[in-house]
């Protein structure tokens, strides 16, 4: 399967899919990045990693429905299946949803319903919960709201920081997410 990978940041999960597909361990082919952040490290990572890119700057257009237009043109130009989110800052809106219905996925860093919306981890730790986790689900119109596709759970230990929380939520999503891509469209599908 063909997928675009939407960031607008880092790129970490970004990177993280396409080694897996380096590996072997995830049947599937980036053919797009898709970012909203021109200074976005993802774009660089794209460079190395020889994937096409779709910058763009939403205050350059009209609206919404104008910008995620432009990204399903560039969608079927790479003839993309699937659209995975890795730390997307945005809302999908009615557009996209509409032509890629149940082929939108994302990646939160918490056990959904809990923490949705942005800095979950920052909310989880300062909620003193003793357990969190991260959750992949697939995109609706709400925020983090979708069904969910598969969630792992993490335990958080005494005296860890907000920085370690961070560090071990991002080493589980670096091997959950091209794990459950692989499960959802790749050759071992269930
Ligand atoms: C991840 O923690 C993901 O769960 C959230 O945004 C973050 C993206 O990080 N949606 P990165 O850009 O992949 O490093």
């Amino acid at each position: 399967k063909k997928i675009a990978i939407f960031a607008s940041g880092t790129g970490s999960n970004f990177q993280a899919i396409i080694d897996a597909i380096a590996a072997k361990q995830l049947q599937a082919e980036v053919a797009l990045l898709v970012c909203d952040k021109p200074m976005a490290g993802a774009i660089d990572k794209a460079k190395l990693a020889g994937v096409p890119a779709f910058v763009f700057e939403p205050k350059q257009y009209e609206s919404k429905a104008a910008f995620e237009q432009q990204i399903i043109h560039k969608l079927r130009q790479h003839e993309v299946d699937f659209v995975v989110l890795a730390g997307y800052m945005r809302l999908v809106g009615p557009t996209l949803l509409t032509a890629y219905t149940n082929r939108i996925i994302n990646i939160h860093p918490s056990l959904l319903p809990a923490f949705p919306g942005k800095d979950a981890i920052g909310q989880a730790v300062k909620a003193g919960v003793k357990v969190t986790g991260v959750t992949i689900h697939f995109v609706d119109e709400g925020m983090d709201t979708g069904p969910i596709i598969a969630q792992r759970a993490m335990e958080l230990t005494d005296g860890d920081g907000l920085a370690d929380v961070v560090r071990k939520i991002h080493e589980i999503e670096h091997v959950f997410y091209p794990e459950t891509l692989e499960r959802l469209f790749g050759k071992g599908r269930v």
